[in-house]
């Protein structure tokens, strides 16, 4: 009642009330969204991370990217994988947020036992890789073919799609065995419910051929996906796969001798998660060092031993295509040289049968 008489005894400063409470009311609205967006959009993967304490979270700094155009033009870009990463929620990138909480609680953590603190959050620090070996490709027109082995849930895919949405010549795939149809195990279906489903992106991405459901180890699916929906006519060349499937270690390997001769000069294959876990542990040990060794190798007269004895080589069908590899913690990529991609036979395309068993010989002679 007191308001209201002395609100009618002065309409304009009623007037002026009014409107600064819709201000007031609309500041507290918009507060209240982008509280809740950014709380939406910075919600670590789910797949593997603990809940995130967003106290903790350490903010990424952008830096700029630059690339250079097919006409050598260089194009500032302002792109950081790890802004757009922790934007999208991809654990790539989700080691930054759950280090300091893990470091404090260690109930909390994937690898509570890991000695070495940046293990501990059982995420990653990828973005250094990305920045790195994907910036060639996030120019305005540089035709390249993308593939992601293991699509999940989607941040990786929808990640990637970000970092090179400036490039028109981009064509991005992936391939996720979830997606196969619904059923027992031991008939050759899946089980455990379709991951991939729950993106937004799902059915765009299967109608238009670019979400391949299968699995991604087994020869003749690889090669069915290869011939007739990848290798096309109009088709960019293969430029990037990145394999963040199942992280088993012949699963790994798999991926490395199928794609590998078929990745076009200056490629790039990204082989994720290579960890001391008891599953892909061995990719680690024994695939790694024997592409390394063959790095180095020299070969000698035919017919011949070299200075060094017998020095055969590990990874016949890898080394002739070996430009160099670049590892970081848990992620290494394997760089083609300038010898054209070719398409080797089924022999040519599958892990040798002695990859594991023959590395200590092969290592060590
Ligand atoms: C680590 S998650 C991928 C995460 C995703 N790349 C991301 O960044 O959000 C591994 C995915 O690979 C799929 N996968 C496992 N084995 C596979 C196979 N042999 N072929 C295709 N996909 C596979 C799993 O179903 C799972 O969705």
């Amino acid at each position: 009642m007191k308001v209201k008489s002395a609100l009618s005894a002065n309409p304009r400063k009623f007037a002026l009330g009014r409107i600064l409470s819709y201000i007031f009311s609309g500041f507290i609205f918009v507060t209240i969204w982008d509280f809740y967006q950014n709380h939406k959009s910075n919600q670590v993967y789910d797949y593997i991370a603990p809940p995130q304490d967003s106290a903790v979270s350490v903010k990424s700094t952008a830096t700029s990217v630059v690339s250079t155009t097919t006409t050598g033009q260089d194009l500032d870009l302002d792109l950081d994988f790890r802004a757009i990463g922790e934007k999208i929620g991809t654990d790539k990138v989700g080691g930054y947020s759950n280090i300091l909480h893990c470091a404090n609680d260690e109930n909390r953590c994937i690898h509570p036992k890991a000695e070495r603190d940046v293990c501990r959050s059982g995420l990653h620090f990828y973005d250094t890789i990305y920045n790195r070996w994907l910036a060639p490709y996030a120019a305005e027109n540089n035709p390249m073919q993308f593939l992601e082995i293991g699509f999940y849930q989607g941040k990786g895919f929808e990640t990637y799609s970000a970092f090179l949405s400036h490039n028109k010549g981009a064509e991005l795939h992936s391939m996720e065995i979830s997606c196969i149809e619904p059923g027992p195990q031991d008939e050759g279906k899946w089980p455990w419910g379709n991951f991939a489903k729950k993106h937004r992106w799902y059915q765009d991405l299967l109608d238009k051929d670019r979400l391949h459901c299968g699995d991604a180890s087994d020869y003749d699916f690889l090669h069915n996906k290869w011939t007739t929906k990848m290798k096309r006519k109009d088709a960019p060349p293969l430029k990037v796969v990145i394999d963040d499937g199942a992280h088993i270690h012949s699963q790994m390997a798999a991926s490395l001798f199928y794609w590998f001769p078929r990745i076009e000069p200056g490629g790039i294959l990204v082989v994720e998660d290579v960890e001391p876990i008891s599953q892909g542990n061995k990719f680690r040990t024994h695939i790694v060092p024997q592409v390394m060794k063959d790095l180095h190798w020299c070969g000698g007269p035919s017919g011949q031993k070299t200075l060094i004895g017998n020095d055969p080589l590990c990874f016949p069908t890898i080394q002739p295509l070996l430009q160099g590899i670049h590892c970081e913690m848990h992620i290494c990529v394997f760089v083609r040289n300038n010898v054209p991609a070719h398409e080797p036979d089924k022999a040519g395309s599958i892990t040798p049968s002695d990859a594991f068993e023959n590395a200590q010989k092969c290592l060590f002679g």
